[in-house]
């Protein structure tokens, strides 16, 4: 992992202006935000800073309004619930640069908050405009990036400042570096990852990437079946990319070059309609699906079976659910095999680390999150770090 400053580094900032990118691209229903997980994961940094007495601007984006100011999309919405976190008051400024900034920061007592507005309502933002950059480092003293989960977006929050203003990496983008390089970069071994979710197309890169890095790689969900498609199997009415049955076979060959084993479903449950607890559900050898069924999720067999893998390993890295795990009982797969994960972390055998997309909300659902060694709250970044993809934000931490 190369060099990055941390909060560590700084010296006193009483009274200094520090711009804090974080991400508030809340979950929101009727402007009411539904989740505060974001907002608890910057608030370490919000308050460290606080607390040692600078003057904390927060910059952040919501949605993709594209340059234009959006009145639903205003981060005015987000006061009340990142006051409610910090358990301190908050300033909102309706700009994030120029006078309206200068005369707020004149108006911040040392130790005081404000959130700055949506910073994609303006065009230079994911432009990376070095103007913008400009306009809005000359109000600040310092510039901390706590975003992981927007790292993977070179804009002038993310990425530019931090090559105009003396750049940290807050607490929780330095936790989120420290366990992925713990999980990919320098792992113990044997590594393990788990990758499903409903289409190869969606993680090709990923695979790609995971099969030249790790022992192990068990691939679930809808993507199984392209893989067991290009196997041979006869996948029924099964969600299968047949298109990609070539690149599928690719990925199995590159893997067996590196020494990676990969794992696919040998027991799958079917049904002959998607539906909760369906009257045709039943659980088969893979050979055996008909032509009217499909996979739903990964027969108990197969899961003890991969439990056996995940105990031999030192490491695990989990994106995305083993089945339909929104459905009952196509959970069941992804339920077992995160217990036996938290269950081998907690006993302190594996170091485990999952991300992106749905992973937290199947990880939630088995009541699990809180054993992994770590739980990332990033989306696209984390996906563009299983591919090996230096990410805009990070790079620009440590250069
Ligand atoms: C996210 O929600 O994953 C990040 O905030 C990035 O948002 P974006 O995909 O709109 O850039």
């Amino acid at each position: 992992m190369s060099a990055f400053k941390t909060l560590d580094d700084l010296g006193d900032v009483t009274g200094k202006v520090a711009l804090v990118r974080v991400d508030l691209n809340l979950p929101m229903q009727d402007a009411v935000v539904t989740d505060d997980t974001r907002i608890r994961a910057a608030a370490p940094t919000v308050l460290e800073l606080s607390e040692r007495g600078a003057k904390v601007l927060l910059l952040a984006h919501f949605g993709r309004p594209k340059g234009e100011r959006v009145s639903t999309q205003s981060l005015s919405m987000v006061v009340g619930a990142v006051e409610k976190v910090l358990g301190k008051e908050v300033m909102f400024v309706p700009e994030i640069a120029g006078d309206v900034v200068k005369q707020a920061v004149g108006i911040l007592r040392a130790g005081d908050i404000a959130i700055l507005e949506n910073t994609r309502f303006w065009k230079g933002e994911e432009k990376n405009d070095p103007e913008l950059v400009k306009a809005i480092a000359a109000n600040a003293d310092f510039y901390v990036n706590d975003a992981f989960s927007a790292a993977h977006r070179a804009h002038a929050t993310t990425e530019g400042l931090a090559h105009v203003l003396p750049a940290y990496a807050g607490r929780s983008m330095q936790a989120e570096l420290e366990a992925l390089d713990k999980a990919l970069g320098t792992p113990e071994k044997p590594v393990a990852a788990v990758v499903g979710g409903a289409k190869v197309s969606s993680k090709l890169d990923v695979l790609k990437h995971l099969v030249t890095q790790v022992d192990h790689l068990i691939i679930g969900g809808g993507m199984a079946n392209t893989f067991l498609a290009a196997k041979g199997v006869d996948v029924g009415k099964s969600l299968c990319e047949h298109d990609l049955t070539g690149t599928a076979n690719e990925i199995l060959e590159t893997a067996d070059q590196s020494g990676c084993t990969v794992h696919l479903p040998y027991e799958v449950v079917v049904s002959k309609e998607f539906a909760a607890n369906p009257p045709s559900l039943r659980t088969c050898n893979v050979h055996e699906v008909a032509a009217d069924e499909m996979i739903l999720d990964v027969g108990p067999l197969a899961v003890e079976a991969l439990s056996d893998v995940l105990k031999t390993c030192r490491t695990l890295v989990w994106n995305g659910p083993l089945g339909a795990f929104e459905t009952v009982p196509f959970d069941a797969a992804t339920v077992a095999l995160a217990k036996t994960a938290a269950a081998l972390t907690r006993e302190g055998s594996l170091v485990s680390v999952a991300g992106g997309g749905d992973t937290v909300a199947a990880l939630n659902h088995a009541g699990v999150a809180g054993d992994f060694s770590y739980i990332s709250t990033a989306g696209g970044a984390f996906l563009e770090w299983m591919e090996g993809k230096e990410l805009p934000g990070v790079a620009a931490l440590s250069a």
